[in-house]
């Protein structure tokens, strides 16, 4: 089954407003409306950024999907800080990051976290772009797959087939994030491919055979399309390389 390439440029906690006013603009202006057709390209700014992004790539008409990097499960309430599902879908969001190892490892982020997000999220009518991915030790140790597995079934649990469908899971090798030591194609089209026969454990085969799986991990324009190329990898999550538009929009290239 052909699966439409996604490529998701996470900016992390980079760009002020103004610097990601610059950042759209510079992305718009390298885009071409009839890459649509064959990529869906998404952005996940910073919550504060969302709007002003928003803006440039409405005002240019361009089709760049706009993505927030983490919500809360919660509507609305007494909840400090947080950022819920119905405020990102008014400023524009169709997707969202889920359970980045980022938010695993710093802030604490549990498993049972990010199915509730994820549940959020599509009970929203956003899709969530759900992480998961290994540490170094436990790639050393020899017991990723099962770990990863664990991860995709704790993320989906209770999420039904029609949900799921709607949603994108990104295999992210902690080891391989913002290191500059990306996985080789091999090694993440293993793990891809485990984590599509997870979901077809849990969907059926043509459900999973339907659903992307992204790579993320120091991909940038000099090794996105070999890792493209595999036959389980149908897009990226990418970090650094999104910040700086000819590499975003090169990527983008490698893709279509
Ligand atoms: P990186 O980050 O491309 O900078 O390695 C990827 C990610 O964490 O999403």
């Amino acid at each position: 089954m052909a699966r439409k390439t996604l490529i998701a440029g996470n900016w992390k906690m980079n760009e002020t407003y103004g610097e990601a006013v610059v950042l759209a603009q510079e992305i718009s202006n390298g885009f071409y409306d009839d890459w649509v057709e064959t990529v869906d390209v998404v952005v996940c700014p910073p919550y504060i950024d969302l709007k002003p992004v928003k803006t440039v790539f409405e005002f240019d008409k361009r089709k760049v999907g706009l993505s927030a990097q983490n919500v809360y499960w919660e509507a609305s309430g007494a909840f400090t800080g947080e950022i819920s599902v119905p405020m990102l879908k008014e400023v524009g969001c169709a997707w969202c990051i889920v359970g980045h190892s980022e938010r695993r490892t710093l802030f604490g982020e549990t498993n049972e976290d990010v199915n509730k997000k994820a549940k959020a999220l599509l009970a929203g009518g956003l899709a969530p772009i759900v992480c998961v991915g290994e540490s170094l030790a436990v790639r050393d140790d020899g017991t990723y797959l099962a770990y990863v597995k664990a991860q995709v079934e704790a993320a989906f649990a209770g999420i039904d087939e029609a949900d799921a469908r709607r949603s994108v899971v990104a295999y992210e090798p902690i080891w391989a994030i913002g290191t500059g030591r990306t996985a080789t194609p091999e090694q993440a089209q293993e793990v891809c491919a485990a984590i599509r026969e997870t979901l077809a454990g849990l969907y059926g085969a043509e459900a999973a055979d339907a659903m992307r799986v992204l790579y993320g991990g120091s991909m940038n324009e000099g090794n996105a399309a070999l890792l493209l190329a595999e036959a389980d990898i149908d897009g990226g999550l990418i970090g650094g390389a999104s910040l700086k538009a000819a590499s975003f929009i090169q990527i983008v290239k490698e893709a279509l």
